[in-house]
């Protein structure tokens, strides 16, 4: 290990809770420096939901049981003709139904016996007793077969573009083989940081042509072989033979195509693109789902930021601009990556159509390397943070999706086909449409006890922050709901139709996953400083703290157990913070038992059920982290920290293989603290030398399952 750096003069310059400023410049543009931009007047209409649950005489959701099991998200592997290494992709996979193979018991059955990890402010990844981890694979390593050896003084981006992208975010791990000893690991890689990542980086302005396109092929995704270590819970990446499945999308080459109702509409025509049905790149991809049918979404997110020239753009585009966060007032915004000058198209001025290519839900096939990634369009355009399947009592699928901006919303899609079950051919060449056609709807959230919101998060008398909601129908197929707007139009400018029937304005909905034991689904909404400031909505029951810095988790249980119903109940099962925080709650559970969180971002379900939740800008003082708690049962809201990030870091992924060995967390911008650099990093993190995103897995040392 080399000396730890000194610490910069900047260190812990912040812009919002203690998310550092270098991280709000280069994630999200700085978003939450700039305007919030829903400013519709969009008050709740809970006298329509009510009205709406008594006329349908809705039926509240029965006891847990009613379960959708046997094609999880995780279980979906080896293809017919193609399970080993070498053997050429040319057949389609199917699913299949063993994967990891699962534990026995059922929800609930795996108590988190762990001790909690102290929230800390150290340099490393930080594990309970009884657990190790290593790192699977971080930035500038091999992916594509022949991947040059990354060297920091000789980057190119034909070598960028073979080898592990920046700052990944979502993981996904999909067995390969029915033994659980093969597996393909997709990730995201959500943004760059010119600062950590160019030695004897000056400015954004700075950059030669080619330091930008490196960026652009550092952005994107990345497919890899895994093997698992000596049949223990540690995974790493397959080195040598063909590796057939391994590959690098990018913002720079990557070709999608654009599926469902709006694909080849006006607004997604451009001069390279005259059919509009063709995107070259994927932007700022976040978090993301493994699907029944075992491919992986992803959600584009601040796609805004990479635009330039929006204050010439034509007139009657500048509002649908605004409304996605990208600046109509500056050809340059401050911190702008101008990466016009590597490429015209995302220059607004000459190619304003461009960044409506962009916030879209992609969907990559991991077990086939040359097929093309498709946007669907179908699921709506907004910031996605991710998408999330679950195949519901009916047959059809749907995705749960939230927007992640300050008072912006939660969106559901229900598809128009069903799942078809089984391995054959027949059936994922079916599954793999099922999100280019459907419904998609906005949600609209009431509290029971709306009158004793103060904003102070205090707790009703009725012991819970909770309510009812319903799903307000956009746009089906080609038919849209919302006066004014044609379904491409829905489609494509989904927060204006959201404004336009009243949803509710959340508290940044992030990740939000339905659990495939129980068909109950988490959101988090991780923070929103700007709740009941002057002119902005004040605290509701479902948002109950003005100037929200510490975020909370709200379940929802659609109506029958049925995830394509139209109206649901909903709780706030933990509102986070400090436990000695009056204003915190964890399901009535002893607060003197839990460990503190704040920001909550990504959720996961280990195989049990139990709720996994990550963090992005811990507003308590310690570095990010991951945390643990049962949802159902008597452990219900006993949450444990289980891991920590090193120093600047997020906590992303997480994921939890099906056999509840291996827990893997992105290590996302560690050291990313104002004033570092290359040569002089505040983190030294994987490696000690200079700071490397990364992927980690997590393991017990006895073999056993994860947490208990
Ligand atoms: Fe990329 Fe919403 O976090
Ligand atoms: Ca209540
Ligand atoms: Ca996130």
């Amino acid at each position: 290990m080399s000396d730890r750096p000194r610490l910069l003069p900047l260190l812990g310059a912040t812009r919002h809770g203690s998310r550092d400023a270098m991280t709000c410049l280069y994630r999200c543009g700085n978003a939450c420096d700039h305007p919030v931009p829903n400013t519709s007047d969009n008050p709740y209409l809970g006298e329509i939901v009510d009205a709406e649950v008594s006329r349908r005489g809705v039926v509240r959701a029965g006891a847990v049981g009613a379960l959708v099991l046997g094609f999880g998200g995780a279980t979906v592997g080896a293809l017919a003709g193609a399970g080993a290494a070498s053997a050429a992709p040319a057949n389609p996979v199917v699913p299949e139904a063993a994967g990891f193979g699962r534990p026995a018991g059922g929800v609930g059955s795996g108590a988190l016996t762990f001790r909690p990890i102290p929230p800390n402010k150290l340099d490393t990844l930080v594990v309970p007793n009884g657990y190790d981890h290593s790192v699977v694979i971080r930035w500038g390593d091999p992916v594509v077969p022949g991947a040059p050896e990354f060297d920091l003084h000789a980057q190119s981006a034909a070598k960028q573009a073979k080898q592990f992208g920046y700052n990944n975010d979502f993981v996904g791990v999909l067995p390969l083989d029915k033994r659980g000893r093969r597996a393909l690991l997709v990730v995201n890689h959500e943004y760059t940081n010119e600062d950590l990542m160019f030695p004897g980086f000056t400015s954004l302005d700075a950059l030669t042509v080619e330091q930008v396109k490196v960026s652009m092929a550092a952005h994107g995704m990345s497919v890899v072989e895994l093997e698992r270590v000596d049949g223990t819970g540690q995974w790493r990446p397959v080195e040598g033979g063909r590796r057939p499945y391994n590959r690098r999308v990018t913002a720079l080459a990557t070709k999608f195509e654009l599926t469902g109702p709006a694909a080849g509409s006006a607004s997604l025509r451009t001069a390279a693109d005259p059919k509009g049905r063709t995107v070259v790149g994927t932007l700022n991809n976040c978090a993301g789902g493994v699907t029944p049918w075992g491919t992986v979404l992803s959600g584009e997110e601040n796609f805004n930021q990479y635009f330039v020239g929006g204050d010439t753009a034509p007139e009657e585009l500048k509002p649908k601009l605004a409304r996605y966060g990208i600046n109509i007032t500056e050809r340059y915004p401050n911190g702008n990556r101008k990466w016009d000058r590597a490429d015209e198209r995302f220059d607004l001025a000459k190619h304003p159509n461009e960044a409506n290519r962009f916030g879209w839900v992609v969907e990559i096939d991991p077990f086939d390397p040359e097929s093309r990634p498709r946007k669907h369009t179908a699921l709506g355009r907004f910031k996605h943070e991710g998408a999330n399947v679950i195949v519901a009592r009916s047959g059809h699928v749907v995705a749960y999706m939230g927007d992640d901006e300050r008072f912006d919303y939660l969106y559901k899609f229900v598809s128009d086909k069903k799942f078809m079950a089984g391995d054959s051919w027949v059936a994922r060449k079916h599954n793999l449409t099922l999100l280019e056609s459907g419904t998609l709807y906005v949600a609209q959230l009431e509290g029971n006890s709306a009158a004793e919101i103060d904003g102070s998060g205090k707790l009703p008398a009725d012991g819970a922050f909770n309510g009812r909601g319903r799903w307000i129908k956009l746009v089906s197929g080609n038919r849209s709901y919302v006066d004014g707007m044609t379904a491409a139009d829905v489609l494509t400018f989904t927060r204006l139709a959201g404004d336009k029937v009243g949803a509710t304005k959340m508290d940044r909905p992030e990740d939000v996953e339905p659990s495939r034991l129980t068909g109950k689904v988490y959101l988090a909404l991780t923070n929103n400083t700007d709740r009941g400031k002057a002119g902005k909505a004040p605290a509701d029951e479902a948002n109950p703290r003005n100037l929200n810095k510490h975020g909370q988790i709200l379940e929802l249980v659609e109506d029958g157990n049925n995830n394509a119903a139209e109206t649901f109940a909903w709780s706030l099962p933990i509102v986070c913070g400090d436990p000695t925080d009056p204003s915190t709650h964890f399901a009535g559970y002893d607060r003197t038992k839990v460990s503190p969180i704040s920001c909550p971002d990504n959720v996961a379900f280990d195989a049990t059920g139990n709720l996994w939740i990550s963090t992005d800008g811990n507003a308590l003082g310690s570095n990010d982290g991951l945390f643990a708690t049962a949802v159902e049962g008597p452990e219900r809201g006993h949450l444990k920290q289980f891991l920590t990030v090193p120093l600047g870091a997020e906590a992303c992924g997480p994921f939890i293989t099906d056999d509840n060995r291996s827990v893997f967390v992105a290590v996302q911008h560690p050291g990313e603290l104002t004033g570092a650099t290359v040569e002089n990093p505040v983190s030294t993190w994987p490696d000690g030398d200079h700071a490397k995103p990364g992927v980690v897995v997590t393991w017990r040392l006895d073999g056993g399952p994860i947490g208990s």
